[in-house]
């Protein structure tokens, strides 16, 4: 571990990344990178080049990619990684992780998540805001669990799939990946088909 964090993405999704790595108090300095050379500041932290300078700090720094959309995270946090990078896990003081609950690199578990026991959180997934993830799920690399999402018992999600704000999945269905579940969508079968998913209970739009 490094004293120093760099953020890849200075937007929305970084802003909430840069905070909580703010509230947990590991490194003393956290700066971003962002391709987007008009923004110089954010957070009152300072953008200090683009994703390109990333390996000119490899040394010294910390990395993360706070990066909403899962393909670009994915992209960005691969190269970093073969790179060499120490890539952390970000969880906000106040999320409550259970027992035996793993969780790789470049994850980040935002505020008022509950992550029960048994849990297997993949690298380079968003747990976001007040989602529950109950005991047994198996979430797979670079998936995005929206704000308030509910997944009960022994729930796969597969990767890069994208569940969205404030959705439920019940126990033992399984997700394939590559899927989009909408707003308040509720599943209860197993979707096999990478797709769009809409409603209560879903269809494939
Ligand atoms: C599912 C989703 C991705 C579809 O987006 P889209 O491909 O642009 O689809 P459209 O908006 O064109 O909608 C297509 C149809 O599906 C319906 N639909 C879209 N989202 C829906 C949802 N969540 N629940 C029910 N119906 C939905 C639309 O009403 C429309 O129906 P119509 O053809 O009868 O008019 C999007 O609506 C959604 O729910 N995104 C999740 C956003 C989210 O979770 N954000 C959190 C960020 S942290």
């Amino acid at each position: 571990m490094n004293n120093k964090l760099l953020i890849i993405g200075a937007s929305g999704h970084g802003k909430v990344v840069a905070d909580i790595a703010l509230r947990m108090k590991k490194w003393q300095t956290i700066a971003f990178l962002d391709d987007d050379h008009s923004i110089k500041s954010s957070m009152g932290l300072e953008v200090i080049g683009t994703s390109n300078d990333a390996s000119s700090y490899l040394n010294e720094c910390d990395f993360f990619v706070g990066v909403g959309n899962n393909e670009t995270r994915q992209r960005i946090h691969e190269s970093l990684n073969k790179a060499g990078a120490n890539i952390p896990v970000l969880i906000h003081p106040h999320a409550i992780i259970g027992s035996q609950v793993d969780i790789g690199g470049g994850t980040v578990v935002m505020a008022g998540v509950i992550i029960n026991c048994c849990t297997k959180i993949s690298k380079g997934c968003i747990i976001n805001t007040g989602a529950t993830i109950d005991h047994d799920n198996y979430i797979r690399e670079y998936v995005h669990i929206s704000p308030g999402v509910n997944l009960a018992g022994s729930v796969v999600v597969g990767g890069k799939s994208w569940i969205g704000i404030g959705s439920s999945i019940s126990n033992n269905v399984n997700i394939t990946s590559e899927c989009q579940v909408g707003a308040g969508s509720v599943v209860v079968k197993d979707i096999t088909e990478p797709g769009v998913y809409v409603g209560v209970p879903v269809r494939r739009i």
